[in-house]
């Protein structure tokens, strides 16, 4: 009774650790928000835009605010997809200017102001998520802070302990007293 009842449960398990597998090698089950931070980090967003999106010097030229930013998910997304011509901003979208046009522009129109391309294409579904994570997790947020960072890098890393409030570093009083 009892083997049988522990060989039952271990077949179980085997099947559900099998139907993961199969489902994470087709499509790995990220939440949005992971989805679009992920493709934010691969595309290098952060690279110009900061970790925050804040912007702010970077290769391409000062970034703008993705924070601050007006646009809504759809101008994202065509500011993703398409790049700004004349600026530091790259296209993302295989073929823009060529076999579809941006802004009613082809490659021909937009001539020397074209935008740099980006690093890597960005398929369809991967530009709407991140505009969304730009919407849900950028865009109308006031100072970056702590947990913020820590959501983006990880708790481990030290990248974050410039944003860390009342820490005792703050200043040389408070970290003269004894901390309780
Ligand atoms: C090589 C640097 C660089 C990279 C990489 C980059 N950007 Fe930009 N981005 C810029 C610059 C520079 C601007 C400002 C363009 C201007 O002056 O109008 C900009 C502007 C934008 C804007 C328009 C903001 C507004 O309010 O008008 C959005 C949205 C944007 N970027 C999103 C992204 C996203 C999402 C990614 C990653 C897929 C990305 N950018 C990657 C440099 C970059």
């Amino acid at each position: 009774m009892r083997s049988l009842k522990v060989i039952t449960s271990a077949a179980l398990v085997m099947t559900v650790t099998s139907a993961q597998l199969a489902m994470s090698q087709s499509s790995p089950p990220l939440e949005p928000t992971e989805a679009g931070k992920a493709i934010f980090k691969r595309a290098n967003c952060f690279g110009c835009h900061k970790w925050h999106g804040d912007g702010g010097g970077g290769y391409g030229g000062a970034a703008l605010s993705l924070r601050k930013t007006e646009l809504t998910r759809d101008e994202i997304m065509e500011t993703v997809a398409c790049g700004r011509p004349g600026t530091g901003m790259p296209y993302f979208a295989r073929g823009a200017y060529d076999s579809s046009k941006c802004y009613e522009m082809s490659r021909h129109d937009v001539g020397d102001q074209i935008p740099p391309e980006g690093g890597l294409y960005l398929r369809g579904p991967e530009i709407e998520a991140v505009a969304n994570y730009v919407m849900d997790n950028v865009k109308g947020r006031g100072e970056p802070n702590y947990d913020e960072c820590t959501n983006f890098f990880g708790k481990t890393s030290r990248v974050c302990d410039s944003y860390k409030k009342d820490s005792p570093s703050s200043g040389p009083l408070q970290s003269a007293e004894p901390s309780k």
